[in-house]
């Protein structure tokens, strides 16, 4: 019998119950019900890092709009399936401001989450040209993506970047667009999980290929203006959010409310197709739509197919956050920097005692401090890692499930851990590098 912070017999015994062979290689759903499970029966709370979901308030100013909005009628009425006008509007303003970037409202088009977004993409995207396969990821990323290339049939590639930072990266991919199968390329910027971001001339490579090979980049900005390292606080002025759309055409935007303002719930994001690829015709697209033309096979053909649009209220929602937002009357970086402020000190309380931080470097700088880090253990695979740590009272998910070639790494997301935690963590991170002398 081992003497750990959460009851060795306890422990044992929920995991043997939980029937899962190993805690290490477990969806994040099954963590999630074994540490319920483990919390109820011994009392403990757990340092809780399984889950990406925010850790801070829906923004206030979404929800009056609702409120609103449901008062004045709009859930009898269907949406329109371009969009709320005011939302479209709102779009493709905050893509001016934030990015710098230029797209016409009719390309600014709300979806049921980012996570609708990515589907439409690659639904549409995906389908443009008949020799072609699929997505390329670079990687490592968010399981559900590939699995939603899955779901579709298409096919995918991926590939770690870790070893393919700054000029490597273009080698890289061009020994994958050469083979003239890819459809689009995606990625998320800053990175979930690992939060690297790319770094200007990475984003030109990413950008000018696309171009060459004609691929279309999918550019999931799912945490929007998360990297703290850079102000991209103010509307209209630099630094602004970097984006591959400052290096080519061939693009859509995916931005996601869910963490920038903390509106997961409501299940609504943007979808920014540039002017470019909305008009570009693709006449094998006629295979599943009436339309060649990208933009109309994506309004008329999928999204009406998938959704018949966005639910209206999270839609006025959205447009009164952006709308605050882009008239520099609320400022959404202050709000969400918590989460850089909690990964600094989560990550020096790590490395203090023994850990390592696994994808630690852009180019060279030090990564940002934000929503994840990702850290290992000498000696310890992350499954063996996630094994252990589940007796102190930590969880998280290994790195295995992102397409990360890293084995030894694990994913933690900081938003649920609260600071009156950090004591709890320092301890039970001490305790571990006691038993597990280096
Ligand atoms: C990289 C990435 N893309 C997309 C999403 C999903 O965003 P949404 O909630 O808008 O569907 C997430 C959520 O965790 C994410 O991490």
């Amino acid at each position: 019998m081992k003497n750990t912070p959460i009851d060795y017999s306890i422990v044992t015994q929920k995991i043997k119950e939980s029937g899962l062979p190993s805690v290490g290689i477990a969806t994040i759903r099954e963590i999630k019900r074994l540490v319920d499970n483990i919390q109820n029966a011994t009392g403990e709370k757990f340092i809780r890092m399984e889950m990406g979901i925010p850790g801070l308030p829906p923004t206030q100013i979404g929800i009056e709009a609702e409120i609103e909005a449901l008062k004045k009628g709009v859930a009898s009425i269907y949406p329109d399936i371009f969009g709320y006008s005011e939302l479209k509007k709102e779009i493709s303003r905050f893509v001016k401001l934030f990015l710098n970037v230029n797209v016409d409202v009719e390309g600014c088009i709300p979806t049921v989450g980012s996570m609708m977004g990515a589907f439409a993409c690659f639904l549409t995207i995906n389908r443009m040209y008949a020799n072609r396969e699929g997505t390329l990821f670079i990687d490592p990323g968010f399981p559900v993506q590939k699995q939603q290339c899955t779901v579709l049939g298409h096919d995918y590639k991926t590939f770690d970047v870790y070893d393919y930072r700054g000029d490597k990266l273009g080698p890289k991919l061009e020994s994958y667009l050469k083979s003239g199968k890819i459809s689009s390329i995606l990625y998320s910027n800053p990175n979930n999980p690992s939060w690297i971001c790319f770094t200007e001339k990475e984003l030109k490579t990413i950008g000018e290929l696309a171009t060459k090979y004609n691929v279309t980049v999918i550019e999931d900005l799912a945490y929007f203006g998360m990297d703290f390292r850079k102000d991209y606080s103010k509307p209209g002025e630099p630094p602004y959010q970097p984006t591959v759309a400052h290096y080519t055409d061939n693009y859509v935007l995916l931005i996601s409310s869910s963490k920038a303002f903390s509106y997961a719930g409501q299940r609504v994001g943007m979808m920014v197709i540039s002017d470019k690829l909305f008009h570009t015709k693709a006449p094998d697209l006629r295979r599943y739509y009436k339309f060649e033309e990208v933009g109309k096979a994506m309004i008329f053909g999928t999204i009406y197919s998938i959704s018949s649009g966005t639910a209206h209220t999270p839609q006025y929602a959205l447009a009164a956050i952006l709308k605050a937002v882009n008239d520099g009357k609320y400022d959404f970086v202050e709000v969400v920097k918590e989460y850089g402020e909690k990964a600094k000190i989560m990550k020096k309380i790590f490395t203090d005692n023994g850990f390592k931080i696994v994808y630690d470097k852009d180019e060279g700088e030090p990564i940002a401090d934000g929503f994840y880090f990702t850290f290992s253990y000498p000696g310890f695979t992350g499954e063996e890692l996630l094994n252990e740590l589940v007796y102190y009272g930590i969880s998280a998910i290994s790195l295995a499930i992102t397409g990360s070639t890293r084995l030894e790494g694990v994913r933690a997301c900081v938003s649920l851990v609260k600071r009156e935690q950090f004591p709890d963590l320092e301890y039970r991170l001490k305790q571990f590098n006691e038993d597990h002398p280096v």
